[in-house]
This record gives C-alpha cells, sequence and structure tokens, in this order.
C-alpha cells in the first residue's frame, strides 16, 4: 500500500467498514415508507434541500450542487454512510452544510433516514449496487497527469470544485471508499456532466486517478504526519498539577467542542479517551488523548484510567454511539465526572481546532 494512502485521513469508514454498515442498518425504517411519510419526507425536502438540488432533485438550482436522484449514487451508497453522512455533518468549506440537530441543524437522526429513503424510493433504486470495500492501487504519479488533462476543469486544478463537488475534500474522502470513487469516475453519474470515464480511460487510468484522489484526503495541502506513540498509563492525566475544568453539560453528558478546546488552551487537569479504533487514532486524535476503543474489553484498560474524581472527557467520530459505550462502562465502575464530546472528532476538525495526524 503507498505510503500517501492513510495521509491524515479519518477513514472512520474505511477502517471499520462492518461496525459502521451494522450502525448504518439500525436507524433504517425496515419498510417501504406509506404514503403519509412519502409526503412527509417530499415537504423536508422542499423546505431544506430544494433550494439548491432543486425541485426534482436532478441538482443544480444553485451552487453547483449534485444531482440527488442518479441511479449511480443512489444505488452505491445504499449500503454505507456516504449520504447519511455527508446530510449529517455537510462538508466543511462548501455550500453543504450539517443538518443533523446535534450539529446546530434543524433535523433529527429519523428525519434524515426519511429523506434518505425518500431519495432511493422516489428515483425508483430498489436494488444496492455493493462497491468492494478493498482499497484501489494505482499509479499515483501517473493519475495526477490524467487528473490535470482530465478533470480539474470541472473538478478544480486542487480539487476545489469549480462547477462540480470538490475532490478534494476531507468529509468527502472520509466517507468515500476507494472503490466508491471508482464506480463515479468509471460510470459517471446518469443525468449529470459527469460522464462515465470507462468509455475513454482504460481500467489501470482510472485506478491511477482514484489512488491519486485518495492521496488528496486531507485537502491538497497535506498535513505534516508525526509518529505517533500511544500514551502510557501514567501520562493519561493531562495536566495534572491544575485545576479541572468547569464544564457546562448538555443533557446531563455531553460537553461542547469549544468548551473541551478551551480547557485544552487553559491547561485544565483531565484525561481524554478516544472511543474509536486504534487505527482510527492513528490517523488523527486530539493531541493527549488515548485510544480506548468501545469494543475493548473493560479490564483491558479499566484499571489504567484514574478513578479519583478526574474529568474524562470522551469521544469518537459521530453520532455518540462508541463514546456512550464507554462512557457506560466508566460509570458502572464508579467513575464520577466523565462527559461526551458532543460534536465528535469530524467536525472538532472542521472547526480548525488541534488535531495530530499520525503514521
Ligand atoms: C464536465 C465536468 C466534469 C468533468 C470533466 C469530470 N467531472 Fe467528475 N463530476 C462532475 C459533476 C457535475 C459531478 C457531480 C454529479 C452529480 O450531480 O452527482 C461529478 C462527480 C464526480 C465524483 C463523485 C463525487 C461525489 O461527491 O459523489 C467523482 C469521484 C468524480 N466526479 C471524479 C472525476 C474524475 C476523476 C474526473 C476526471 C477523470 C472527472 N470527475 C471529470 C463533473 C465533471
Ligand atoms: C445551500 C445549498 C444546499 C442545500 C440547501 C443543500 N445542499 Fe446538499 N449539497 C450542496 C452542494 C454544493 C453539495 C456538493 C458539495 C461538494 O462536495 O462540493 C451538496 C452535496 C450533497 C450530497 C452529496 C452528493 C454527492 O454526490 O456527493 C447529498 C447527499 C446532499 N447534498 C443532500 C442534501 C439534502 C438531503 C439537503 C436538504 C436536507 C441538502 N443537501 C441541502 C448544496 C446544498
Amino acid at each position: 500500500m503507498p505510503a500517501e494512502y492513510a495521509l491524515g485521513v479519518q477513514l472512520e469508514f474505511v477502517a471499520e467498514p462492518e461496525a459502521q454498515a451494522i450502525l448504518a442498518r439500525t436507524l433504517m425504517p425496515s419498510q417501504e415508507l406509506d404514503t403519509l411519510a412519502i409526503k412527509h419526507a417530499g415537504e423536508l425536502y422542499t423546505k431544506y434541500c430544494a433550494l439548491c438540488h432543486g425541485d426534482e432533485r436532478q441538482g443544480y438550482a444553485a451552487d453547483n450542487a449534485p444531482s440527488l436522484r442518479s441511479k449511480s449514487l443512489l444505488a452505491t451508497s445504499m449500503n454505507n454512510n456516504f449520504m447519511r453522512y455527508t446530510i449529517q455533518f455537510g462538508r466543511a468549506n462548501t455550500a453543504m452544510a450539517g443538518y443533523l440537530k446535534a450539529q446546530g441543524g434543524p433535523l433529527d437522526y429519523i428525519e434524515i433516514e426519511l429523506l434518505l429513503e425518500y431519495l432511493k424510493q422516489t428515483a425508483g433504486v430498489t436494488e444496492a449496487i455493493d462497491v468492494s470495500r478493498e482499497p484501489v492501487i494505482g499509479d499515483i504519479p501517473r493519475g495526477e497527469g490524467l487528473y490535470n488533462q482530465n478533470c480539474a476543469t470541472c473538478h478544480g486544478v486542487k480539487g476545489e470544485g469549480v462547477s462540480a463537488p470538490a475532490l478534494a475534500n476531507p468529509m468527502l474522502l472520509a466517507t468515500a471508499t476507494d472503490h466508491f470513487l471508482r464506480y463515479a469516475i468509471a460510470e459517471g453519474r446518469d443525468g449529470t456532466p459527469m460522464i462515465a470515464f470507462k468509455d475513454s480511460l482504460s481500467d489501470n487510468d482510472i485506478d491511477a486517478l482514484t489512488a491519486f484522489l485518495r492521496t488528496r484526503a486531507s485537502g491538497w495541502d497535506i498535513p505534516r504526519l508525526d509518529t505517533v506513540r500511544v500514551p502510557t498509563p501514567d501520562e493519561y492525566i493531562l495536566n495534572p498539577d491544575s485545576e479541572a475544568p468547569e464544564f457546562k453539560l448538555r443533557a446531563g453528558r455531553y460537553v461542547s467542542a469549544e468548551q473541551v478546546n478551551q480547557a485544552l488552551a487553559d491547561g485544565k487537569r483531565m484525561v481524554i479517551l478516544d472511543a474509536r479504533s486504534e487505527v482510527a487514532w492513528r490517523q488523527m486524535h486530539i493531541p493527549g488523548a488515548a485510544p480506548v476503543p468501545y469494543y475493548e474489553d473493560p479490564e483491558n484498560f479499566i484499571d489504567d484510567i484514574p478513578n479519583d474524581g478526574t474529568q474524562i472527557v470522551i469521544y469518537c467520530a459521530c453520532p455518540h454511539a462508541a463514546s456512550e459505550r464507554v462512557q457506560s462502562t466508566l460509570k458502572r465502575y464508579g467513575y464520577e465526572n466523565t462527559a461526551i464530546i458532543d460534536e465528535g472528532i469530524l467536525v472538532w476538525a472542521q472547526m480548525g481546532f488541534p488535531v495530530r495526524n499520525g503514521t
């Protein structure tokens, strides 16, 4: 695998495809929507989305928003979180905002599930196209040349998006697998300016393009990579000689990213735990955070975490599933001051708060 492959990528989706796919399914309405639900979802669509994506979901009503009815998009995103996360969290630095209530948007999880189901049903898409979750290996320099010749006019010389989606966007690349991108390049997006490049480029060319796009996963300006080392338990308490932060919690358990960032800047005493896998921790974490994956057996970590009232902050990517699992374990063992970062690390990074990208 080329070293560039994992550069600073927030690849929750690629790193934990099975867990993510299961999470994706737990919220899905189990049956076809009835006419009342379709009507309600249609009203949500008209109110919140039609402005840019068009009355008929055709796209390009404003801000070059893509089509939301191409079968190519809908079928390849049925078995994963690509569209779900885009709607929940948005794409930073594009016109696509996050719509989830927890992000300050107007929609709750169920309404977003309704919208997803509505988009699929109204486009008549019933069969998922299951794209592989394996990496695509290709000749990266060759991909760069091909990109400049064939793609830059619409997608931008630096992948910033001119008349088409910004391909260098970290949120796009964090939620799209290699084969998802490859499928879009090879097959195009029906009914949109994105043509099928399998007609003019070879399989090798398309692999090269995909591999090149993956190297841009942290934007065109790739961040510096640090060699990171998992902290040892005696390093868990940050600023041990300082005082505890005073957090205002939402619903008794969630703390805003803003408050945690401030507490870090002020050098407050606390422990920060990353509830994702160690792979995800390596790719990007909050400085000082220790990985305690949600699937880990408590006896493997509980003795390492101070149980003396120290403020413990836990985060995952999103929504709160993984961090809630770790928090309830800690509560069961009698820990008193625990809080979950409400927005999760993807949004933390989008807000420009400090992260470390590692290898
Ligand atoms: C004529 C303009 C144009 C050119 C040239 C073009 N694209 Fe696109 N591309 C688009 C548009 C527009 C979309 C969004 C289509 C839609 O509405 O879903 C898109 C979508 C995509 C997507 C899916 C992104 C997403 O958010 O789902 C990928 C990946 C992609 N293009 C890659 C490429 C690559 C690689 C090339 C060069 C080989 C290329 N495109 C050339 C216009 C273009
Ligand atoms: C202000 C304009 C605007 C509004 C309103 C808007 N979007 Fe978007 N949306 C965009 C743009 C622009 C993009 C492409 C961003 C990029 O990657 O460059 C996008 C991308 C998307 C994508 C990803 C599609 C793809 O091919 O990558 C989905 C899904 C989506 N929007 C759904 C929605 C839904 C559902 C709503 C309503 C709840 C909505 N959007 C409201 C502008 C908008």
